[in-house]
C-alpha cells in the first residue's frame, strides 16, 4: 500500500462544498416517508459506511428518509465546516458527528437532550463521557463511541528479535531502531521503526499530549486553566519525539494523519504504530498484509517514573439547533447511540463503546481482545484541556500542535518552541480566565479520564 502524503484543503470553501455533497440519499418507504434527515458522518476507515448503513436501519424502521453527508477526515477541519454552517444558522445537517473535545466550542448551536431523551438511556453512558458532552447543565450531545491512543506492535518481529513490547518510549526508540536496522540489512529496505501522526492538526496534539503526559509534564493547560505548556518534562519528551525524525520514524510523518500511519503500518513498512481503536479491525481484515502479526498494547511511559497514557477521544451525536427536523434527528442520534448499534461498530470496526456493559459482550470481546486487556487504558484515558478552555480550545489545540510541529519538524528546540507556545496560550486565556469559564462546581472541569472517580 502506497504512503499518501495527501496536500491539505487549500481554502475552507472547497472542504463546505465536498461536505455538502450528499453521499447518499437512503431511502425506505418512499411513499410513507415522513421527514428526511441529514446525518454528517465521520470518513476515518470504514466509519462512513458504518454510518450509513445503521442511518438506512433507522430510515427502515420509521419511514423516514436519511441523507448522509462526508465530512473531512480531519477533526479541526469538520470543526471549521461546522463552525461555518452555525455561524450562519444553517440547518442544512440534522445530526452533527461532533468530537469529544468541542461540546463547549458548538454548545450554542445544539439542541439540548436532555428533556427528550429517556434517563435511563443517558444513564447507560460512562458517566464522565455523559459530563464532557454537559455544558451549562445542557445534555448537548450523546456519546456514539470512544476512544484513546494505543500502541500497536508486530508480534512477529518482536518475536524474532527477542525483543519485548516496550515499557519507556527510551525502550521503544531502541527497539524500533534495532528491528528496523535489521529488516533492512535483510531486505526490507522501507521498513521503519515508528508512525504516528504528525501532521499539524488535532491528531499531533492528541500525539503529543501523550508524550507529554507520560513523562509528567502536564496536559497543557491545567485543571485551573493555568497554561502549563512550558516546563522540562514536556521538554524532553518533545526533545525524544524530535530525535525519531529520520532516524526511526520517516520525514514524511510530518504530513501523516491516522490513515496515513495506517497505511505505512498495515502494508507493512513499520514496526511500531501509536493510532486509535478503529486500526486494529482493518489490521484484522482478511486482505490485510499483517493479519494475525499485530499485538496492541498501552503507550509507553516517559521513563521508569513516567506513566503509561492514552489521549481521550471519541465522537459523539448532537442535534443542529437551527435544524426544522429537531424530533426525528433526536430519534435517530438516539438510534445509532444505542447499545445495538454500538455493538455493532464494535464487532464491525473496533469502536470502543461507551457502555460500559458492553466490555462484558463475549462477541464484542471476541472481535477486540484488547478491549477487556486494555480497559483501564480507555477507562483512565487523559483529556485535553478542552473543558476548561471552552470555546477557545481550538486555539489552544492549534497553539500546541504548531509549537510541536516546529520542534518535530528541526525548525526549532522544544523549549524555545514551548516558550512561544506558553506567552500565546498566555494572552489566550487573559491571566488564566478562559471563557466562558466552566461551570462552578463542575467535576469534569479539569478534564478528567472517563472513569470519573
Ligand atoms: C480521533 C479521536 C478524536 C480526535 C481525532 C484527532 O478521531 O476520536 O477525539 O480529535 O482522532 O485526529
Amino acid at each position: 500500500m502506497p504512503i499518501r502524503a495527501p496536500s491539505r484543503p487549500a481554502v475552507l470553501v472547497s472542504v463546505a462544498l465536498f461536505a455538502l455533497l450528499p453521499g447518499a440519499v437512503l431511502t425506505a418507504r418512499p411513499a410513507a416517508a415522513q421527514t428526511t434527515v441529514s446525518i454528517a458522518c465521520g470518513s476515518v476507515g470504514v466509519e462512513f459506511n458504518l454510518c450509513k448503513t445503521g442511518a438506512e436501519a433507522w430510515a427502515k424502521k420509521t419511514g423516514n428518509q436519511v441523507r448522509v453527508v462526508s465530512t473531512p477526515k480531519e477533526s479541526n477541519e469538520i470543526l471549521a465546516l461546522y463552525q461555518q454552517l452555525l455561524s450562519s444558522h444553517s440547518g442544512d445537517i440534522d445530526v452533527l458527528r461532533i468530537d469529544i473535545v468541542w461540546p463547549g466550542v458548538l454548545a450554542q448551536h445544539l439542541l439540548d437532550l436532555g428533556q427528550a431523551v429517556n434517563k435511563n438511556v443517558v444513564s447507560q453512558h460512562f458517566p464522565a463521557i455523559i459530563l464532557a458532552n454537559t455544558v451549562g447543565g445542557h445534555l448537548v450531545a450523546l456519546p456514539w463511541f470512544t476512544d484513546a491512543g494505543l500502541l500497536y506492535y508486530r508480534k512477529d518481529l518482536l518475536q524474532k528479535y527477542g525483543r519485548a513490547v516496550p515499557a519507556t518510549w527510551q525502550e521503544l526508540t531502541e527497539t524500533a531502531k534495532l528491528i528496523q536496522d535489521g529488516e533492512r540489512k535483510a531486505g526490507s529496505a522501507r521498513m521503519w521503526g515508528f508512525v504516528f501522526q504528525g501532521r499539524a492538526y488535532e491528531g499531533l496534539t492528541c500525539n503529543a499530549l501523550e508524550w507529554v503526559d507520560s513523562f509528567g509534564g502536564g496536559t497543557v493547560v491545567d485543571a485551573q486553566g493555568k497554561v502549563t505548556v512550558n516546563n522540562p518534562k514536556a521538554a524532553q519528551a518533545l526533545t525524544l519525539a524530535a530525535s525519531w525524525m529520520k532516524t526511526i520514524t520517516p520525514e514524511g510523518v510530518l504530513n501523516y494523519a491516522e490513515e496515513e500511519a495506517r497505511g505505512a503500518f498495515q502494508s507493512g513498512s513499520a514496526v511500531f504504530m501509536r493510532n486509535w481503536p478503529y486500526a486494529w479491525a482493518l489490521s484484522q481484515a482478511a486482505d490485510s498484509p499483517i493479519k494475525g502479526k499485530v499485538g496492541v498494547a498501552p503507550l509507553p511511559k516517559g521513563g521508569p517514573d513516567g506513566k503509561h497514557t492514552g489521549a481521550l477521544g471519541g465522537w459523539q451525536l448532537a442535534v443542529n439547533k437551527y435544524s426544522k427536523n429537531g424530533k426525528a434527528a433526536t430519534d435517530l442520534a438516539v438510534f445509532l447511540t444505542s447499545a445495538a448499534e454500538q455493538k455493532r461498530a464494535a464487532v464491525e470496526a473496533s469502536l470502543n463503546p461507551t457502555i460500559p456493559a458492553l466490555y462484558k459482550d463475549p462477541e464484542i470481546l471476541k472481535a477486540n481482545p484488547f478491549f477487556g486487556e486494555l480497559l483501564e487504558t480507555f477507562t483512565s484515558a487523559v483529556a485535553r484541556p478542552s473543558r476548561v478552555t471552552g470555546d477557545r480550545y481550538n486555539q489552544v489545540s492549534s497553539e500546541f500542535w504548531n509549537a510541536v510541529h516546529e520542534t518535530l519538524s528541526g525548525r526549532s528546540p522544544a523549549n524555545a518552541s514551548l516558550a512561544k507556545a506558553e506567552r500565546t496560550l498566555n494572552r489566550l486565556s487573559r491571566g488564566g480566565k478562559w471563557l466562558p469559564s466552566p461551570p462552578s462546581g463542575d467535576p469534569a472541569a479539569s478534564g478528567t479520564a472517563i472513569d470519573s472517580k
